[in-house]
């Protein structure tokens, strides 16, 4: 391991400013001792789109993440994933054709709505956003980016995952009967004509397997073994969860509330499990950092030092991540708008 070490120092050195290595707060730590910048996904699209001295980019995280890098960056950068094979399942959860025809569906009944995605999606389904006028948003401005839709007298249609969707639209106070789940395996998504003039929120049906697994037993068990801890989820928990926590937030604002907690306080965590050991690691000595059930990302996963090894000595070709121009160039413009917000 040490050699391993060792190795990707070399090849970083040798790189210099030329290499950028970016590392999500999920990554194991093995991988993130090698990253030039972490973040959450808001806070990585920023520094690909800010490092242009940078030819190479090489994302430690999952391909929407690379994806998005790749839109933001200049031609004459490449962007590269040590395991192309990491993908997001819930970004698969909406592909471009299902979202097309659920906008033709709402356009039909009056044209009102503005596409809200996650940027837990493909390249494909931010272009759609893009051409239709919308934003994409990430978990820490999601509220953020529905203030912006209903500003402009539009509802948001959001897509790809119905709990962040739901959250959002709690946290802002939007009743449940103007929320509408809309189901791509059903026709017209399962919405009624009727229902559509009074919601002011459409989500798609989908979710991430690692935030499902919070269950509300978790949440009571945790209460009874340590009835002063304060406990945070990841807002992809669905709101049954959410609202037995004290507080939810993207993986960087859980870090800010661990890091806020007072001196000899425990916080019980609801996100990968990656992120929570590594705060408990980090905070030993102040807070007691306890996961509230042990949910692992496998795609996150993938990536290690040796493959991300691998790829610094060779470069193969096969790792490297390219959206085609034609489909960047209205992908690039729901990015552009989120980060101008
Ligand atoms: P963040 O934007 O909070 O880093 O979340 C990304 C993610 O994939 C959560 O599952
Ligand atoms: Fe996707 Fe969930 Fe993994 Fe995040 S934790 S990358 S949403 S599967």
């Amino acid at each position: 391991m040490k050699e391993i070490v060792q190795e990707i120092n070399d090849i970083r050195r040798q790189w210099g400013k030329k290499l950028l290595i970016l590392g999500h707060h999920y990554q194991r730590p093995s991988v993130l001792c090698h990253a030039d910048e972490l973040g959450d996904s808001l806070e990585l699209s920023r520094k690909a789109a800010s490092h242009s001295e940078a030819e190479r980019i090489v994302f430690c995280g999952v391909k929407f993440m690379a994806e998005s890098a790749d839109i933001l960056t200049n031609r004459n950068q490449t962007v590269y994933m040590p395991d192309i094979s990491a993908g997001c399942p819930m970004a698969n959860m909406a592909d471009a054709d299902e979202m097309t025809e659920s906008w033709k569906m709402l356009e039909s009944h009056g044209g009102e709505w503005l596409p809200v995605v996650y940027v837990n999606s493909s390249a494909e389904i931010k272009a759609c956003c893009g051409k239709w006028g919308g934003s994409t948003c990430t978990s820490s401005n999601a509220s953020k980016v529905f203030k912006w839709v209903f500003a402009q007298g539009k509802k948001v249609f959001f897509l790809p995952d119905e709990h962040l969707g739901i959250n959002t639209a709690y946290d802002m106070g939007i009743p449940d009967n103007e929320v509408l789940l809309y189901d791509p395996g059903k026709q017209n998504g399962g919405i009624r004509t009727e229902e559509l003039a009074r919601a002011k929120v459409i989500v798609w049906k989908g979710f991430c397997l690692v935030h499902v697994a919070f269950k509300p037993e978790h949440v009571i068990e945790a209460r009874k073994k340590f009835p002063d801890a304060k406990i945070i989820v990841h807002p992809e928990t669905p709101r049954e969860v959410v609202r037995m926590c004290d507080a939810h937030g993207s993986t960087s604002q859980i870090i800010k509330y661990v890091e806020a907690a007072a001196a000899g306080s425990t916080i019980i965590v609801g996100t990968e499990l990656n992120l929570v050991d590594r705060l408990a690691a980090e905070q030993k000595c102040r807070v007691t950092v306890k996961a509230l059930s042990s949910s692992v990302c496998a795609n996150m996963a993938k990536t290690n030092a040796n493959n991300l090894l691998a790829l610094l000595k060779e470069w193969p070709a096969r790792n490297e991540v390219h959206v085609p121009e034609s489909v960047a160039v209205d992908a690039r413009k729901s990015l552009t708008t989120m980060l101008n917000l």
